[in-house]
């Protein structure tokens, strides 16, 4: 550092304290007996300094690890198509045309970890938090419009299938297909995730999608189901598997750089938020479940409608401090929105804040970036890091509820409340309507050539290694799709393995009796 910004310093009494508050005059060198020591144990500025530094790491996200996140606002436009939006919902963000209302959005990539490289074929994760007058509103979404499951047991089994082998730590697409050539319902997600929209070319230039299916609830206490999708105004744009080969060879950073830098030099992205709406029933005849997130709800059936824009204008002044340690959950809804039977959505709801009580601690929306910017009052207390009172001060005693004498009273209701009728017996089974492969046929016919010839190439580069069985599984799939589809890849497949060796079987072994033999003889 030059003499001239020393200076500076000095001035403005920018020096160095640890953490205590005490000025911090020798940076540079231990306390040491001697100038080549030893050194001493009660050194508490080094103590201190190294201490921390130990403990700069929190557990990452166990998904969504690698990502980057931004500052802005959301503005509603008060209706949804040509109906005033109160028809459908109360929720406060969306009723006044023009009202700005702060949010936070943290873009990722799913499967690898905290700095792999943003070039990777994956989901790109697209979370909004809304800070709004009724207290905090997640939507957490993905840049694509449907998911691989459509059942929340699954994905553990999933994710795992999904992320490096736990022997050799290197993904491997032999398990990815295995999962998903049993798991038909993936074969939708797969059909895009291995097209070019599965390598977004930056954060900006990508969609985002609720994925799940929510309700909405108006004053009447009458609910809608409803689907969230954002549109970037700066268009789509995603790679080919050589573009993004390309990109990765020289900047493995460069989504979060995009990013940065356009909203840096005032180039502010900005999407227009649109729903889907259809009525609260069970749409028997439609030949999906409106509940089932592996399907797109017909943009010809169910129009989208503009209901807001936000704008993205401000980068975080502490990666750590905002980004990862921002905490998004499904079950962060506000007054007129609602949860759906959906049971995705039902599963994560769960998920998300465990995750974040082991992840970022007990007291985790405490911290600025998860607070809302309205007051909170509760009961809950204590728990490693506290250090709100969160009641108020009107009655420092009373950390319960109910009291004759003071303490936090109970909300009123606003609006009458919603009270679905639940009736059925307790099951654990599919649902009906599955459906597996038709929108993924419809899918494939609506990309371009490029898109296309992209697909079949990464589908044949990532089953090539594969167990024949789960190659067979897999173009059958993709032939009950579409009759071109299936040829293709079958063709593809036929050519590669010309040139690959007999694949290899997981787990060392095609004879399951050997790998039981071979477990007992490690006892
Ligand atoms: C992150 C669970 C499905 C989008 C996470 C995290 C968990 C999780 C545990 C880490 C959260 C954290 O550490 O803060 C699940 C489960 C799912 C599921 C159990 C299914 C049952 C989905 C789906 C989507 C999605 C369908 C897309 C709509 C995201 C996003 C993040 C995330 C965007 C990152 C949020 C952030 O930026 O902090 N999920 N997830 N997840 N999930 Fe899911």
């Amino acid at each position: 550092m030059s003499d001239k910004s020393k200076k500076t310093n000095d001035e403005t009494n920018e020096t160095l304290t640890n953490r205590q508050g005490h000025p911090v005059t020798n940076n540079q060198s231990l306390r040491t007996v001697g100038n080549r020591g030893p050194s001493t144990l009660e050194n508490y500025d080094f103590l201190e300094k190294i201490s921390h530094f130990d403990r700069e790491r929190i557990p990452e996200r166990v998904v969504h690890a690698r990502g980057a996140g931004a500052h802005g606002y959301f503005v509603p436009t008060g209706k949804a198509g040509d109906e005033p939006i109160s028809k459908y919902t109360r929720a406060k963000v969306f009723q006044e045309e023009g009202k700005k209302t702060p949010v936070f959005v943290r873009f990722s990539s799913v499967i690898h970890g905290g700095t792999s490289p943003e070039t990777l074929r994956d989901p790109r994760g697209f979370a909004v938090k809304f800070y709004t007058e009724d207290g905090n509103w997640d939507l957490v979404g993905n840049n694509l419009k449907i998911f691989f499951i459509r059942d929340a047991m699954k994905f553990p089994d999933l994710i795992h299938a999904f992320k490096p082998d736990p022997v050799t730590n290197i993904q491997d697409g032999r398990r990815i297909f295995d999962f998903c050539s049993s798991s038909p319902e993936t074969f939708h997600m797969v059909t895009f995730v291995f097209s070019p929209w599965g390598i977004p070319a930056n954060y900006r230039m990508m969609q985002g999608s609720g994925v799940n299916t929510y309700k909405w609830v108006n004053e009447e206490g009458k609910a809608v189901l409803v689907k969230y999708h954002w549109e970037p105004k700066q268009g789509i744009k995603n790679l080919t598997q050589q573009e993004a080969n390309e990109i990765q060879a020289t900047n493995f950073n460069h989504a979060t750089q995009d990013l940065y830098e356009a909203i840096e030099r005032g180039d502010y992205p900005e999407w227009d938020l649109n729903v889907q709406i259809m009525s609260d029933d069970d749409h028997p005849e439609l030949d999906f479940d409106p509940l089932d997130d592996t399907k797109i709800w017909p943009k010809d059936e169910f129009p989208w409608l503009h209901v807001g824009t936000m704008v993205l204008n401000k980068n975080p002044e502490d990666y750590f401090t905002e980004v990862e340690q921002a905490a998004f959950g499904t079950g962060v809804l506000v007054d007129g929105l609602d949860f759906s039977d959906d049971k995705m959505l039902q599963g994560r709801t769960f998920s998300y804040s465990d995750t974040q009580r082991h992840r970022v601690g007990a007291n985790y929306l405490q911290l600025p970036i998860n607070a809302p910017k309205k007051r909170t009052a509760t009961n809950q207390t204590g728990g490693q890091m506290q250090y709100e009172v969160g009641r108020g001060s009107q009655s420092p005693h009373i950390n319960y509820e109910p009291s004759t004498v003071g303490g936090l009273k109970e909300a009123n209701q606003t609006g009458k409340e919603y009270t679905p009728m639940v009736e059925g017996k307790l099951v654990r089974e599919t649902i009906d309507r599955q459906n597996n492969t038709k929108q993924a046929g419809e899918t494939f016919r609506e990309f371009e050539d490029w898109e296309k010839d992209d697909l079949i190439s990464n589908l044949v580069a990532a089953l090539a290694p594969a167990d024949k069985r789960i190659q067979e599984k897999m173009i059958a799939l993709a032939e009950e799709a579409d009759e071109e589809y299936g040829r293709r890849l079958k063709e593809g497949l036929a050519a590669a393995s010309e040139h690959t060796e007999s694949s290899k079987p997981l787990g060392g072994t095609d004879n399951p009796e050997d790998a039981v033999r071979k477990g007992h003889e490690a006892d």
